[in-house]
């Protein structure tokens, strides 16, 4: 199957500021330098958050790990679990289509979702609610045929019961999840033949289907506030606490204005020396900072937003300025000499040419790596 982004997207994304802080913390797991390690978690939260996965959000969550946003996508498209076009807004229905699934019944189910949601998969009903796909194995075999919705299994379906659960979801209700046939687990469909002594007395539900119960919405999606992250790697385990503000679609539709350099954090010392900055460009008319390998627009106008339009300016910057800049180029550390923008910056203040100007002048392209 072709995985692509929807061709409607929204214009912007960010976490709510629960979601943010949880974001915050699963970072906090990995080790400097490491941090991308925490995208696909990250990219789960903003696809609970959104109901799907939109490019907005694939892009920020590549922002807050300092990753190039085709190395986010990449992983985005690479995944099933990934929804990349929207979804039904109470449930996006999963049904199992493996070999036992589909011997026991799953293309009765696959039917319904054709009748009550859409005749294609990955369609919305009419009324937005639902969405279905066909899935592979879900390890629910021995209660086929199943299908996923939400967080919780329905298992042991036919086309009837399949049909009526997804009444009840899109009327509100809360179905109980599990089999469905009155089997209690994964039991012989005649009743138990061993261990029976245990039959008599247990409680109602089996343990999956008593947790759901219990918790009382399985189509509720996960939003941040359920059970505070709690960070035993960090020295007090204390709940995390968000240290940024999330960015609201106003602030994403904002241009970035003059930034300062942010305080550092108690108890840690700041990083190198901030270079001179500028007001605004001489003349009025700034360099093309992307005629620098590993400058795209998005660093070009953090670049300019900091005070930064002369290659000159960058050409001139010490040892402990570069230190400082790249440890402020929020989103994209270290990219001041990972990419030896200093050494470029001469050649280009000079009135000389980079092989990576040429090119980008000659093909009318720049580097996209931010
Ligand atoms: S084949 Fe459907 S759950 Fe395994």
């Amino acid at each position: 199957m072709l995985r692509r982004l929807h061709p409607e997207q929204p214009e912007s994304f960010a976490f709510t500021p629960a979601n943010l802080a949880w974001a915050e913390g699963q970072v906090t797991k990995y080790p400097d330098g490491r941090q991308a390690s925490a995208i696909i978690p990250l990219l789960w939260r903003a696809q609970e958050q959104e109901g799907w996965l939109t490019r907005p959000a694939i892009e920020y969550v590549a922002d807050m790990l300092g990753m190039a946003y085709i190395r986010a996508l990449e992983v985005a498209s690479f995944y099933f679990m990934f929804q990349l076009q929207p979804t039904g807004s109470v449930a996006h229905v999963q049904v199992c289509g493996t070999t036992t699934c589909m011997i026991c019944g799953a293309e009765d189910l696959i039917a319904v979702c054709k009748d009550k949601i859409s005749p294609k998969a990955h369609g919305i009903s009419a009324d937005g609610k639902l969405s279905w796909e066909e899935v592979e194995c879900l390890g629910s075999c021995s209660n086929a045929p199943m299908a996923q919705i939400g967080k919780d299994y329905y298992e042991d379906l036919t086309a009837e019961s399949f049909g009526k659960l997804l009444d009840d979801i899109v009327a509100g209700k809360v179905p109980v999840p599990g089999p469905q046939n009155g089997r209690y687990g994964s039991e012989a469909l005649g009743g138990p033949t061993n261990l029976t002594e245990y039959v008599e007395g247990r409680p109602e539900h089996n343990a999956s289907v008593a947790l759901a119960v219990e918790i009382g919405d399985t189509i509720k999606r996960i939003d941040g506030t359920e059970v505070p992250l709690l960070t035993p790697w960090l020295k007090d385990g204390s709940e995390v606490k968000t240290k940024a503000k999330p960015r609201t679609d106003k602030a994403a539709e904002t241009k970035p204005t003059q930034q300062s350099a942010p305080e550092p954090a108690p108890g840690t010392e700041a990083v190198g020396s901030k270079p001179e900055m500028l007001e605004g460009p001489r003349d009025g008319a700034a360099d093309d900072l992307k005629m620098i390998k590993g400058v795209g627009p998005k660093l070009e106008e953090l670049l300019n937003a900091m005070g930064v339009y002369h290659f000159d300016q960058i050409a001139g910057w010490s040892e402990a300025e570069i230190a400082w800049v790249d440890e402020n180029l929020e989103g994209f550390k270290g990219r001041v000499t990972r990419d030896e923008w200093v050494s470029q910056a001469k050649t280009l203040a000079a009135g000389g040419e980079t092989d990576f100007a040429k090119r980008a002048k000659d093909e009318g392209m720049y580097d996209d790596e931010d």
